[in-house]
């Protein structure tokens, strides 16, 4: 998408009524079918312009749509987001990330956020199916962490903190994170993290952070058995909310906790993840690849591992497994 669509975008929004091509034309000093041209880039896109032969053209309706454009107007980071690869569809951000991770040079990818629309083949944790229809936040975040890989988990706590807080800020809704990164509303999953970490022994390659969030998905599309565990943004509010402004708050919160990490702060995120859990001081039952056992979820560890005190007393350190709540 040429520069210039943009540019014309800018023009109309700022207009206080209808342009004509030439108005356009003239003050980008491009010709008028140039403008024409734009002005249909810019309705494929999603953008709502009208036109006609007397007034010209005027934006009726901004889009919908999660447009790098859209996100940027509202950005404030230093990093994060300023690079965005958007897809209207494509299998899953992550499968994109690795791909791009695997061909380029990471560091010039630090911060860049991978958007879709809607996924085909979206992935959760575990492998599991990821049902990803539009209407949602689909995305995965490309880092070059200066993190040690013991204390990558960290990452994914800042995710879920901003996530959680993000939904706070814009929606007041309470929102809580569930270990070890699933976001809940009341009993229900609203969003979940994934991190995928490419490392050799104490040197972080690169590392994909996906966040997936039911934002403006109605209830029925979901499967009819899941309708009771998992809610979306809209259903809790009532309507359907802007997703670029949520997702700009999401991106900058992640931001702020990621910076403290990167430079050995690690308390505060365990302070404040702590602060908004809904998972300690539950009764727990938790499921590795091991064993599973129920207790007390009693604590998180700067390692990001959940403590458990198990009936006989004795405390178990859970680093990776499934928790349900009692
Ligand atoms: C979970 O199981 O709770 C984690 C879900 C993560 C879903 C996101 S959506 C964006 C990214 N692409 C995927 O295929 N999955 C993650």
């Amino acid at each position: 998408m040429p520069d210039s669509a943009f540019k014309v975008l800018e023009i109309l929004e700022r207009a206080t009524g209808p342009l004509s091509g030439e108005t356009i034309s003239n003050e980008l000093g491009i010709t008028r079918s140039a403008v024409w041209k734009h002005i249909n880039e810019l309705r494929m896109m999603g953008y709502d312009i009208s036109s006609s032969q007397k007034e010209g053209y005027r934006l009726a309706h901004a889009s919908n749509k999660l447009l790098p454009y859209e996100i940027h107007k509202k950005l404030q980071t230093r990093f994060i987001g300023k690079q965005i690869r958007y897809f209207e569809n494509t299998p899953s951000t992550i499968g994109i990330g690795k791909q791009l991770c695997a061909e380029g040079d990471v560091e010039k990818l630090n911060g860049m956020v991978i958007i879709a629309e809607q996924q085909t083949g979206g992935v959760g944790r575990m492998g599991r199916p990821w049902v990803s229809p539009s209407g949602g936040i689909w995305i995965t975040i490309v880092l070059k962490p200066h993190v040690p890989v013991d204390h990558i988990f960290m990452i994914t706590m800042a995710g879920s903190i901003a996530v959680a807080r993000a939904i706070r800020k814009e929606f007041n809704l309470g929102a809580l994170i569930k270990w070890p990164n699933d976001i809940f509303i009341g009993n229900k999953k609203v969003a979940g993290l994934l991190l995928e970490l490419s490392a050799e022994s104490d040197l972080v390659h690169h590392s994909l952070l996906s966040i997936g969030i039911d934002v403006n998905v109605p209830i029925s599309d979901f499967a009819p058995e899941l309708r009771n565990q998992i809610t979306s943004i809209s259903a809790e509010v009532g309507h359907e909310v802007d997703r670029a402004s949520f997702l700009a708050r999401i991106l900058k919160e992640f931001e702020s906790h990621y910076l403290l990490i990167e430079s050995g702060e690690y308390d505060p995120i365990i302070q404040e993840w702590k602060s908004i859990s809904c998972t300690l001081e539950n009764r727990v039952q938790i499921r590795t690849l091991r064993n599973s056992f129920e207790g007390e979820a009693v604590d998180i560890d700067e390692f990001g591992a959940l403590i458990i005190r198990k009936d006989n007393g004795k405390l178990e350190r859970v680093i990776a497994g499934d928790c349900s709540h009692q």
